[in-house]
């Protein structure tokens, strides 16, 4: 959950360091630290700061490169921790004992206790409470036995256990960076005899284009210019290009006051641009990246969905799809649980992960146990070639742009709208649907980025409605059917942006329990939608609402009986209930979004937690 930069032969090396830090920070902002070689020898120059969601600006306050200090190659580095609290000593770079090497890390080192209690017995001393320093004493120990650094990060390879993207520079060589990673994201990349590597490709945009892959277990060496990759014996291997299609400008606020809002605004176009060319001049839907074939997904007897977070409720809104459509049985699942049962799949099942990073650690080992068992995999993400499009038999891409929010908003609805439309392709192969139903709910999707376009223009609006919520600590949001994704999502974004205890329940099982919560004060966000359950959650409405709680209701605006049954409305633009989901969750980003501020809470950097979830 880390973001690594490293850079060589740059002329300006701390400034493309810093900047890259910038666009990484929402991987990670507990610490944030680099360390450069100074070109006339003299060693490292190191600088490091841990201010939680402030360690940027510090680090910039301490980055005066030493006086005549000429600067080569660098590597920076912004943290999430997990191994040490976040403090400076735990920052990364880490150095070994003698300040020759420094490291930067992304993952963990599964087996660091046991090497930090060899290294100890063999005299190293230790300076941080991380499980990276291990790796820079281990180091230490190969280059005095005469390795060269690249030679030494190989040797590494055979002493690490878990998952980990390195880059290392060593005091005595201004123009080496070495690369390497098992499972967490590295990338490398050149221009103009410049040398670049990071975990993300937003992090070098600003300096290259020419961007390659970097393989598992395999070594980088990145010298200015020049990129040369060799496996785990240490031969060379060719690198595999990767294709760009984002813009350095997507990754950027631009005049909005942080990126929430900024992505919030742009979910018409992420939805328009996931859609586009989806829908062939027939009807038909087009899936043209999918590799798996028509042949393949008429063998599916049954499809497991995976995801985490919002994903999953992305997931639980693509089950109701598949089952409602395609006619398969279905099931949503929280991919942390799922690795550890022992799922019943087989070759006829359909696993499909859903992912904004195509990173989270959680759903890439649920997916790649869902393959050891022989599902056939698909992998819906928004980041092109990331792990998990990488392990899957098939990919579709959210095309989305990056998204740089913590909370995810505009993946979130271009994850639904993508599986929807599959779950309307499968249908349509297996021929569960007839040809008109799909053509007429194809058309139907297609039209809803005008339907979000509308409930982003009442944006102002529903912030107007959050004020309900100033000093109340307690919101129940509830749904039934279609809406209780959308209820789930929005419990999710208000815990993790307001910091405000939100619990989403089935509205229909409050009475088995959780209703005797509720008194009178007590705020409920009731999600109606329009469907077969519509008169049975206005019933549990009037529930809550007899035992005191005041109730927001997000309902569409030809709705005309849910107003007169609730204190106040967040409206939706009118779209069939079960496309909802879509348009359903943004009165409720906006909510949480509004809460958030009027906390003083930073939405960009809630509070303990990563963009990118690289840890179990
Ligand atoms: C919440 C949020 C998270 C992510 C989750 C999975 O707003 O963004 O819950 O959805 O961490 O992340 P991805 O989609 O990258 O696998």
């Amino acid at each position: 959950m880390c973001g690594i930069i490293g850079v060589t032969g740059a002329s300006e090396p701390l400034r493309i360091i810093l900047e890259g830090l910038e666009m990484l920070e929402y991987r990670g902002y507990d610490s944030a630290g680099f360390a450069l070689v100074r070109i006339d020898g003299s060693g490292l120059w190191r600088e490091r700061a841990a201010v939680r969601a402030q360690s940027l600006p510090e680090l910039h306050k301490v980055a005066t490169p030493p006086p005549g200090a000429a600067l080569g190659a660098g590597i920076g580095h912004t943290r999430w921790a997990t191994h040490g609290a976040p403090t400076e000593p735990n920052a990364h770079p880490h150095l070994d004992c003698g300040d020759r090497v420094a490291v930067v890390h992304n993952g963990i080192i599964e087996n660091h206790r046991e090497l930090a209690s060899e290294l100890e017995e063999r005299g190293h001393s230790r300076s941080s409470e991380t499980d990276t320093e291990v790796i820079a004493h281990l180091v230490e120990e190969q280059l005095a036995d005469g390795a060269s650094l690249d030679e030494a990060v190989r040797f590494l390879l055979g002493r690490l256990r878990g998952d980990f993207a390195l880059a290392l520079v060593e005091a005595k060589d201004p123009d080496t960076i070495i690369g390497t990673r098992r499972t967490s994201p590295l990338i490398a990349g050149r221009s103009d005899g410049v040398g670049l590597l990071a975990s993300d490709i937003s992090a070098v945009l600003g300096t290259t284009r020419e961007l390659y892959a970097i393989e598992d277990d395999q070594v980088v060496v990145v010298r200015p210019g020049s990129i040369t990759a060799y496996d785990r014996d240490g031969t060379e291997v060719a690198l595999r290009p990767l294709e760009v299609s984002w813009e350095v400008q997507a990754a950027r606020a631009d005049g909005f006051d942080d990126f929430m809002s900024k992505e919030i605004h742009e979910q018409p176009r992420a939805l328009a641009d996931t859609l586009l060319g989806r829908f062939r001049s027939d009807g038909a839907i087009d899936f043209e990246e999918l590799s798996l074939g028509p042949h393949e997904l008429r063998r599916i007897d049954r499809v497991v969905l995976l995801g985490c977070g919002t994903s999953y409720h992305a997931g639980l809104v693509g089950r109701s799809a598949l089952e409602a459509w395609a006619k398969l049985p279905a099931s949503a699942e929280i991919a942390s649980e799922f690795r550890y049962r022992e799922p019943v799949i087989d070759d006829r099942t359909l696993v499909i992960a859903t992912s904004q990073s195509g990173e989270t650690v959680d759903t890439f080992h649920a997916l790649r146990e869902a393959k050891r068992r022989g599902a056939m995999t698909l992998v819906v993400t928004n980041v092109v070639d990331s792990l998990m499009a990488r392990e899957a038999d098939g990919v579709l891409y959210t095309r989305a742009g990056p998204e740089v929010g913590v909370a995810s908003t505009k993946c979130h609805v271009a994850q639904i709208a993508l599986l929807q439309l599959f779950a309307l392709d499968l249908a349509s192969l297996r021929g569960t649907l007839a040809d008109a139903d799909v053509s007429r709910l194809s058309g139907e999707i297609a039209h809803l980025p005008e339907a979000v376009s509308a409930a982003v223009g009442r944006f102002a609006e529903y912030e107007l409605v959050a004020e309900r919520l100033a000093g109340v600590n307690d919101v129940y949001f509830l749904g039934r059917g279609t809406g209780l994704p959308i209820a789930l999502e929005g419990a999710l974004k208000l815990k993790e942006l307001a910091y405000v205890r939100a619990e989403a329940y089935p509205a229909g099982e409050m009475k088995h329990g959780p209703i005797s919560l509720i008194v009178p004060g007590t705020v409920a966000v009731v999600v109606a939608t329009r469907g077969p359950l519509y008169e049975k959650i206005h019933a549990n409405v009037a529930e809550v609402r007899a035992r005191g709680a005041s109730v927001l209701a997000v309902c569409d605006e030809e709705d005309s009986t849910t107003p007169d049954l609730v204190d106040d409305v967040l409206r939706i633009p009118s779209v069939p209930e079960v496309l909802t989901p879509v348009v359903g969750v943004v009165p409720l980003q906006a909510l949480a979004y509004a809460a958030a501020r009027a906390r003083g809470n930073d939405v960009d950097r809630p509070r303990n937690l990563a963009k990118v979830v690289t840890v179990e």
